[in-house]
């Protein structure tokens, strides 16, 4: 029997009863996407599962997303982010998500799920290190002065992939610069500021520090003072929720209520091994999966 137990923090639930490398019923997909909505972060513990199944899994909340070249070797859209090096070349990559993002906010169907399992936890002292750090959007929101929330009820924003990518290299990442091809494959593209989640029909606020660049309908220096304000209200550490993993914990996130920070707080000899699956936004704004799988109605400001 699938269940499911929300923890005391402002996101975060534990999912157990199930093994997921069997398929979900249509019931149990429901009652877990539902959940995701709600909690924004779910646990599955104990999960010895493989890429296969892993793929399998995540596929059922939308098309995947088939961005890195580091990715398993049966499975090319398990995609891996770890430290460890073999033949003098990291096998995944190394710095995946290490500062404040919602995933794929720059193409033009976003993100919705990640799907991690942990394979290799960094321990020193009996502790976990290498957590994954979440924040809430969707009680962010919520707590917005009035002004902000009808100043920019009909807002949009730009997001572009490249900012992320700057800035991880002014932090020292080894990532190169994007050449003049790969910008032009992925143009910023626009997203309303304000989303209405399409399974809580909650608002949530949907700019991230990692790649909103501008809000068009202000001018420069007042698009960069309210991103600012933006960006240090959601951070507040009332919305904050950490994750400390475990080895074979799955851990699934809602991109669209949420924004997550992977901690760089191990050392190059302190190894993490995470297999991952991004999930787009197709599905979960698909108004015929939403009435009959969700039984919720389409948001007017899908993405
Ligand atoms: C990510 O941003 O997808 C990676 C998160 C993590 O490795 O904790």
């Amino acid at each position: 029997m699938l269940k499911i137990e929300p923890g005391t923090a402002t996101l975060g639930a534990t999912v157990t009863g199930v093994d997921l490398n069997h398929p979900l019923s249509d019931a149990d997909h429901a009652r877990v996407v539902k959940a995701l909505g709600q909690h924004g972060v779910l646990c599955f513990p104990r999960q010895l599962i493989e890429a296969t199944a892993l793929r399998a899994f995540s596929a059922r909340f939308g098309s995947l997303q088939m961005i890195s070249r580091l990715a398993d070797a049966a499975e090319p859209e398990v995609s891996i982010l770890s430290n460890v090096v073999e033949n003098g070349r990291y096998i995944g990559t190394p710095d995946a998500g290490q500062d404040w993002h919602t995933d794929m906010t720059y193409n033009r169907v976003a993100g919705f799920v990640n799907v991690l399992v942990a394979k290799q936890v960094p321990m020193r002292d009996g502790r976990p290190l290498g957590a994954t750090d979440f924040a809430n959007t969707q009680a962010a929101y919520d707590d917005l002065p009035s002004e902000v929330k009808t100043g920019l009820a009909t807002a949009t924003a730009m997001h572009d992939h490249n900012q992320f990518q700057e800035h991880m290299r002014r932090k020292g990442s080894q990532r190169p610069p994007q050449t003049e091809s790969q910008r032009r494959e992925r143009p910023p593209v626009q997203h309303p500021v304000f989303l209405t989640h399409p399974i809580t029909g909650r608002k949530v606020i949907y700019v991230n520090p990692g790649f909103t660049t501008r809000i068009n309908e202000l001018d420069e220096a007042e698009s960069q003072q309210m991103l600012d304000f933006l960006f240090a209200h959601v951070l507040l550490p009332k919305y904050r929720y950490t994750h400390h993993w475990t080895v074979d914990d799955v851990l699934i996130w809602d991109h669209l209520g949420t924004w997550h920070c992977a901690v760089a707080d191990y050392a190059p000899h302190e190894y993490r091994l995470m297999k991952r699956c991004q999930v787009l936004a197709d599905k979960i704004f698909d108004p015929a999966y939403l009435q009959t799988t969700l039984h919720v109605a389409t948001p007017e400001n899908a993405i």
